[in-house]
């Protein structure tokens, strides 16, 4: 970065101390409000939100799904910070919270219990205005309102179209796919699209009969699906799909390859709720945490990063073959080069291409004797391919953010288990790593598409005796203001203004210093960091963005009260419990075991004056 031209922002707000309460607790001066919960009307016939948890499968498919995650705003043109379209990813379910009871497990299992966690799942398409008199954000039941989930039907593009990888018997020329999985971070497009990503797929699926390597480097589970919807009563298509054992002698008689569909980033026009969502498969296929654009420049290639959040996983980028100009659109994903990182302990770095008809790649898949028959095995296979030119292993890579002015990209990596004393490097510099850190890079001769870095890291998370902010310059350990762990949501705003996520464990919150997961603000620049939201029991803090103006910030907290089970009941009650949020030095808000079910949801923040949020 070069500070003389870039964003320095200020930030104007006291910090909020690490706390635990079953509210958002937000600055002095600052407000909340929640917007779209779980379970909110939002197609067909809108059926309203049943606080028993009765809800039937067909109406969580017309109900905002649950786990909220990545997000993007796309403004309206006639009122660009009053009226927009949210697209919210919806991670997972918490069975017990989803269901009126908890869920059945018995096998096989109810059908509408899983109809129902099938369709809590994917993305919410969410039509929201701003009253001009209140000045709360709503949900307007408009055509725009869309609900995408784990058996919405999309096509198949780029290089894997077509291949023996991805024909079933639901598309035997592999052309088209049902579903999108564990929908974690996301990205967006210069052209006004949606980009939704992939991430621990792979547990939804079981193959009892001896995994491709397609399916076991990436932990296809050999028992049972993680919800064993595979087991669903009545055996209907949509649901036994999910074991992807070998039954029949044809491929396409089974299921074996139904794994094969997941795994990637997926292109939705927000703007058409009747179009088809496109898996954009040239973009590799790994455990996508979310999909980073960098700002595109006339007549260059159009370059995303990605990070593969799995314990000693990888960072990636995608750089489009065709170059940048008004008139693309989503296919110019199709074609391009998936590079991945290699971090040199001298804080330079590389990336290398993984393209079948590289010289290099195909040398060192010669040397390790790993053979791709094509470039679609290579991309169905992107960890392996990875492997194979001696990528650096990585501290679980989260989300990362691109610098509006400088195109330095920033990624958390949010913890490591498994690094320890004996395999640190210089970007992984603590093992084990229970904090995470922030590690950011900048592209040769600032173009983005370079295939040289140089990085640094920007700061260690901790305690306030293990931690420090940028330490290559020597700068100082993090306090009560700004301690936390596991960094995971990252967004620079359009005001220089890196706001940074947690997503702790339940004992990193429950036994840390650090109170309940939470929302800080960094100047990247001096490295300020200050606490500026914390949020209510057991959920974790993820997804930001905010009107172009930047005074109505969008927040998400999913699954708060994740701990919730018949002996404990519900650990979280927010937010139907009234409070919507809390300022320092206002009563602590505590749960109640037999209230309310807990929801995840979107929070909007506003400044009291009006203002900038942040600022
Ligand atoms: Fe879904 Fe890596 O967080
Ligand atoms: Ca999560
Ligand atoms: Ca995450
Ligand atoms: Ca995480």
């Amino acid at each position: 970065a070069n500070p003389s031209f870039a964003l320095n922002p200020s930030l104007g707000f006291a910090a909020v101390p690490p706390t635990r309460s079953d509210n958002a607790t937000v600055p002095a001066g600052y407000k909340a409000q929640t917007l779209a919960p779980w379970g909110t009307p939002l197609t067909g016939s809108y059926p309203a939100y049943k606080a028993d948890g009765s809800n039937s499968g067909a109406e969580q498919e017309q109900q905002v799904g649950s786990h909220h995650d990545g997000m993007h705003y796309f403004p309206m043109a006639s009122n660009p910070n009053g009226h927009g379209l949210l697209c919210v990813n919806h991670e997972y379910v918490d069975q017990y919270n989803l269901h009126q009871g908890g869920a059945i497990n018995s096998n096989p299992r109810p059908e509408d219990q899983v109809r129902k966690e099938i369709a809590a799942h994917g993305v919410s398409v969410i039509e929201v205005k701003k009253d001009p008199f209140t000045g709360e954000w709503g949900v307007v039941q408009g055509g725009y309102n869309r609900r995408i989930t784990a058996n919405t039907p999309m096509e198949i593009r780029g290089p894997v179209r077509g291949s023996d990888f991805v024909k079933t018997k639901y598309s035997p020329d592999g052309t088209m796919t049902r579903g999108t999985i564990n929908n974690c971070g996301h990205g967006y497009t210069p052209w006004g699209t949606y980009l939704t990503c992939e991430e621990n797929w792979s547990g939804y699926f079981v193959n009892r009969t001896g995994r491709p390597r397609e399916h076991a480097r990436y932990g296809v589970s050999t028992s049972a699906g993680r919800y064993r919807w595979e087991t669903a009563q009545g055996g209907a298509d949509q649901y036994i799909r999910f074991d992807a054992s070998v039954k029949a002698a044809d491929p396409v008689d089974d299921y074996r390859n139904e794994p094969n569909g997941q795994g990637w980033i997926v292109e939705i026009d927000p703007f058409n709720p009747n179009s088809t969502p496109k898996k954009r498969t040239a973009m590799g296929r790994f455990g996508h945490e979310g999909c980073w654009l960098s700002p595109p420049q006339l007549g260059q290639p159009v370059v995303f990063y990605s990070g593969d959040d799995a314990q000693n996983e990888y960072v990636y980028k995608f750089v489009t073959k065709a170059r940048y100009s008004k008139n693309v659109n989503g296919d110019i994903l199709d074609q391009g080069t998936l590079y991945v990182a290699r971090f040199n302990d001298d804080g330079t770095g590389e990336w290398l291409a993984l393209d079948i008809n590289d010289l290099a790649f195909q040398a060192a898949a010669f040397a390790k004797g790993v053979a791709f028959a094509d470039q679609a095995d290579v991309l169905v296979n992107t960890r392996l391919a990875a492997d194979v030119v001696g990528a650096t292993k990585m501290d679980r890579p989260e989300w990362g953010t691109v610098h509006p002015q400088t195109r330095e990209v920033y990624m958390t990596m949010t913890n490591n288990g498994s690094r320890n004393a004996g395999n640190i490097d210089a970007a992984n510099p603590r093992g084990p790593n229970p904090y995470g850190h922030i590690i950011r890079w900048r592209e040769q001769g600032n173009r983005s598409w370079a295939t040289k870095f140089e990085w640094d890291i920007f700061v260690l998370g901790g305690i306030e005796s293990d931690s420090q902010v940028l330490p290559e310059q020597g700068g100082p350990a993090l306090t009560q203001d700004n301690i936390f762990a596991s960094p995971d949501g990252l967004w620079l705003d359009q005001n220089g203004i890196l706001w940074i996520q947690t997503d702790m464990s339940g004992s990193q919150q429950l036994s840390g210093p650090f109170g309940a997961n939470q929302m800080l603000a960094a100047n990247p620049i001096s490295g300020e960091i200050k606490r500026f939201l914390v949020g209510p029991n057991d959920q974790e803090t993820t997804g930001v963005v905010s009107t172009p103006d930047g005074k109505n910030l969008f927040v998400n907290f999913q699954h708060p009260g994740d701990r919730s089970s018949a002996s404990l009941g519900f650990t979280s009650n927010w937010p139907d419990h009234g409070a919507v949020y809390r300022q320092p030095g206002d009563a602590v808000v505590v749960a109640d075991p037999v209230g309310p079910r807990p929801r995840s949801s979107t929070i909007v923040i506003t400044r009291e004056d009006g203002g900038v949020v942040g600022l």
